[in-house]
């Protein structure tokens, strides 16, 4: 009983203090409630599926990167905690952007919004402006004006033959799609997607580009402007609504294995 009440302080961040509260027992009772409601079984389950898939986010860019036989430049916007992606990234030179909303310590290269790095960044106010990238990793912001803003900055600053790489693009459940970070007794048990499918999908409806997105760590989008990595999305949701992603998930996504992305590139 102590672990399961542990489980539920925990799964929703609910202070300690909760414990020595008169109405402790009633809001144990409605703990178990949610622990039995069927949309949050769904989000658990979902959840543990997703985070045991493998390869991981750096597994995927540090293929791309290798798939260059030349000296590399990497761009990461959202970096959090270097170690968990960006120490792991293998180019000859990386660049991070973060404004420290997540980690005060926030030891990057340039402490700015995304938009105020691209503003800065046309005008060579922060590195030349003449300046091009093999991969960029956009992982900052996850609602989907931010995300598509930053798509159209990295498509200016990307080579012909490089690749955006977007995180979080294929939540399990609605709640992992939620607008609202904030929100935590939620099914998605404070895991946030975002609405950065929403960005990644509309990209998705532009005949000149290709894409996919790799069915692995919450779905990693890859755009390229030449690379035949996925043809373009017929998929039919001008409103987009979550229902109508999620009954067209595999199209609407391009959604693949890392082995399908490996084939389309050993072509
Ligand atoms: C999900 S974390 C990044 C995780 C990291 N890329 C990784 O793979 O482990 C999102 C980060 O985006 C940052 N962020 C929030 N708003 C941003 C913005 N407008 N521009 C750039 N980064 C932003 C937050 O400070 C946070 O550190």
């Amino acid at each position: 009983m102590k672990a399961y009440l542990k489980r539920i302080l925990n799964t929703y961040r609910v202070s300690k203090e909760i414990s020595k509260h008169k109405d402790y027992k009633t809001i144990f009772d409605l703990g178990k409630t949610y622990i039995k409601d069927s949309f949050h079984v769904e989000g658990q389950s979902k959840t543990k599926k997703e985070t045991a898939k493998s390869p991981k986010r750096f597994d995927v860019i540090n293929y791309l990167l290798d798939t260059f036989s030349r000296d590399t430049n990497y761009l990461e916007i959202g970096v959090r905690y270097p170690e968990h992606n960006f120490n792991k990234i293998k180019a000859n030179k990386k660049y991070s952007v973060d404004p420290g909303f997540e980690n005060e310590t926030n030891p990057v290269d340039f402490k700015l919004t995304s938009d105020i790095f691209f503003n800065k960044l046309s005008k060579s106010e922060v590195l030349s402006n003449d300046i091009k990238f093999d991969v960029i990793f956009i992982d900052g912001l996850h609602l989907a004006e931010q995300v598509e803003k930053d798509i159209e900055n990295a498509l200016k600053f990307i080579k012909e033959d490089g690749y955006i790489v977007l995180h979080d693009c294929n939540p399990p459940t609605f709640f992992h799609a939620s607008e609202l970070y904030e929100y935590r007794l939620s099914p998605a048990l404070g895991n946030w997607n975002g609405t950065t499918w929403k960005a990644f999908y509309k990209y998705r409806l532009q005949e000149n580009l290709y894409s996919c997105c790799i069915d692995t760590d919450w779905g990693i989008g890859i755009i390229s402007k030449t690379k035949r990595i996925g043809d373009f999305s017929t998929v039919k949701n001008p409103y987009f609504e979550y229902e109508i992603f999620n009954k067209n998930r595999k199209e609407s996504l391009n959604l693949i294995s890392f082995k399908d992305l490996k084939r389309s590139l050993s072509k």
